[in-house]
């Protein structure tokens, strides 16, 4: 089993695919993944629509103008939304839970994007999250926050270099003390 930091060091962004299905038992663990995401106050307002279907990939590709083309050429696209009256930190929670959907994806072998829909634009001018939502039958009150691309990876990109992390990001109880090496 991967520790978790190789994990997140094999994670980087994986914008070119394979044609290659995701089988259905693979799919299903990076869905109990973000399932098991966890939520302000349990409200879990969270909701998975699994898309497939080339035609629905090709448009959710131009719900931005910009750095989200790819969508149409990854096998399964992950539109990450929710119910915004079920919780008031329903940015954090769909964080989570975008993030845990693209851990698992590395996991299991597999490439995913993040692509930012909460506050941006489609190219008509209405909000990226209101064309999914038509696009995708979502009700009124719900906001997408995220679509993660995910398929086969196309090229492997190297793993993040544990030597080059921003150390002096890490502030020993005060923020004027920050640190210049890995070592505590
Ligand atoms: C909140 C968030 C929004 C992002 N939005 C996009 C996006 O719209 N399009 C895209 O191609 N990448 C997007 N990314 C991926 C970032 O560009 C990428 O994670 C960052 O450059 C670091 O590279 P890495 O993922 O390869 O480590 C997003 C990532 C995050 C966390």
């Amino acid at each position: 089993m991967k520790s978790f930091l190789s994990l997140a060091q094999a994670r980087r962004s994986t914008r070119k695919f394979t044609e290659d299905a995701i089988p259905q038992e693979i799919l299903q663990t990076i869905l109990q993944g973000a399932l098991l995401s966890p939520a302000s106050k349990r409200s879990n307002p969270w909701e998975f629509i699994v898309v497939d279907d080339k035609e629905l990939l090709l448009q959710l590709s131009t719900a931005k103008p910009h750095s989200g083309t790819f969508i149409k050429d990854c096998a399964t696209a992950i539109v990450v939304c929710a119910d915004t009256q079920k919780s008031d930190v329903w940015v954090e929670d769909t964080s989570i839970a975008s993030i845990f959907i693209q851990l698992a994806a590395e996991d299991l072998g597999l490439g995913s994007c993040w692509v930012q829909i909460r506050k941006r634009e489609h190219e008509s001018g209405e909000m990226a999250s209101e064309y999914i939502k038509k696009l995708l039958q979502i009700p009124e009150h719900y906001e997408v926050a995220s679509i993660i691309a995910i398929g086969y990876k196309a090229d492997e990109r190297k793993s993040a270099d544990l030597e080059k992390l921003m150390y002096d990001k890490i502030h020993t109880n005060t923020f004027s003390a920050s640190q210049t090496s890995k070592d505590l």
